[in-house]
């Protein structure tokens, strides 16, 4: 028996014509950058999450990098965001020339703590940048609160959470912006690299529209300096046929990690995240805390010996990657954060993954807990 970590064959299949004839049509117009299919899908992605503007970048770090730029992020500035999450969060602000002030996470969910973030606040802090990771939104109305009260921006890290919702709003609603990315493995996927940026603000979409395309008003006319970010024609043609689709598999794997739920709620050395069902939680990950005797990578080579692969999102927090040693943050700095990356496992769990994996992955699991 083998139990992927991810398989991104069947979510594709299941509109391969689809994305096939989406690929020929833009093939037979020959036009491949910033036309009618970037419109058409900022248009669905924008009604889709309820926002007034979409502008299509060519990733989910790029998306970052242009809403810090938009919104005025530079050097000598301070934005304060979560070391639980891919490094690609920090290394947008580092690009804008500000620095990254972390805050820790909520143990029960490891998404940002508003407490902590109330704590990091200066004179310098430009945004507070939350991550909504594992496919559930931070606490956006404390969160937008802190923001409100000393005047300072919400820019939301929403590359894991396509379709999250919270208060009956969508992820990425609730900021100056929203950031999405579309890595191939996502809750909303392309063939490729690609990402968004969606915002109720329209000279923000304005500055963001500029920014992607170096900076150009019209053509050769350029008053400001920008850079080459843009979703092609392809991957947008692609994203039109998959985002219709999106609901249904935020739904399965939702039900996919209820099941997972049930079969672990008792297990002692396993320790779940806060519960959320769908449309609250999309389930991008379905991340559990090994905790106890046992190692998290005695845990994780034993799955592996028995076929199941799984993944650690993530084993080093951002502030102890060797790259961001500059950044100088005290061991005590972040408790819950260094402790949580030492436990944190990833089960295998993706569209069309089936119910009897899930129980294949149970199995395995309760047996490599055995001491
Ligand atoms: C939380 C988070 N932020 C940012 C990114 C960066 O997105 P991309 O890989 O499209 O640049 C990712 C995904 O890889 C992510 O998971």
């Amino acid at each position: 028996m083998n139990v992927p970590f991810y398989d991104m064959r069947p979510a594709n299949e299941a509109c391969r014509r689809q994305i096939q004839a989406a690929i020929d049509r833009v093939i037979g117009k020959s036009w491949y950058i910033l036309g009618e299919e970037l419109e058409t899908f900022e248009q669905d992605f924008a009604q889709y999450c309820g926002a007034s503007h979409c502008i299509g970048v060519n990733s989910g770090t790029d998306a970052l990098w242009l809403a810090l730029l938009a919104a005025g992020v530079g050097p000598g500035d301070e934005v304060v965001t979560v070391a639980h999450t891919f490094v690609a969060t920090a290394i947008a602000i580092i690009k804008t020339g500000a620095i990254p002030v972390f805050a820790d996470v909520d143990p029960e969910t490891l998404l940002m703590d508003p407490q902590s973030v109330k704590e990091r606040i200066t004179g310098l802090t430009k945004v507070i940048l939350p991550v909504h990771i594992y496919g559930r939104c931070a606490d956006l109305s404390s969160i937008m609160e802190l923001g409100a009260k000393h005047g300072i921006d919400v820019i939301e890290d929403a590359c894991q959470a396509h379709g999250s919702q919270i208060q009956g709003r969508y992820a990425g609603t609730f900021g100056v912006a929203g950031c999405f990315s579309f890595y191939p493995t996502k809750n909303l996927g392309a063939l490729g690299d690609g990402g968004v940026i969606i915002t109720d603000d329209s000279s923000f979409a304005a500055r963001l529209r500029k920014l992607r395309n170096y900076g150009q008003t019209e053509k050769y006319h350029h008053d400001s300096l920008g850079y080459n970010s843009r979703l092609d024609e392809i991957q947008s043609a692609v994203l039109q046929e998959k985002v219709r689709l999106l609901d249904d598999w935020n739904r399965e794997r939702a039900f996919l990690a209820r099941l997972y739920r049930e079969r672990l709620c008792k297990v002692s050395s396993v320790k779940l995240l806060a519960d959320a069902n769908w449309p609250q939680h999309v389930y991008h990950l379905f991340v559990v805390r090994i905790v106890g005797d046992i190692s998290r990578e005695l845990v994780q080579s034993r799955l592996e010996d028995s076929g199941i692969s799984t993944a650690c999102h993530y084993p080093v927090p951002v502030h102890r990657h060797e790259a961001f040693a500059q950044l100088d943050v005290p061991s005590d700095f972040l408790p819950v954060t260094e402790q949580v990356a030492t436990e944190v496992l990833s089960l295998p769990l993706f569209p069309g993954m089936g119910t009897a994996n899930v129980d294949l992955v149970c199995d395995a699991l309760l047996k490599a807990l055995t001491p």
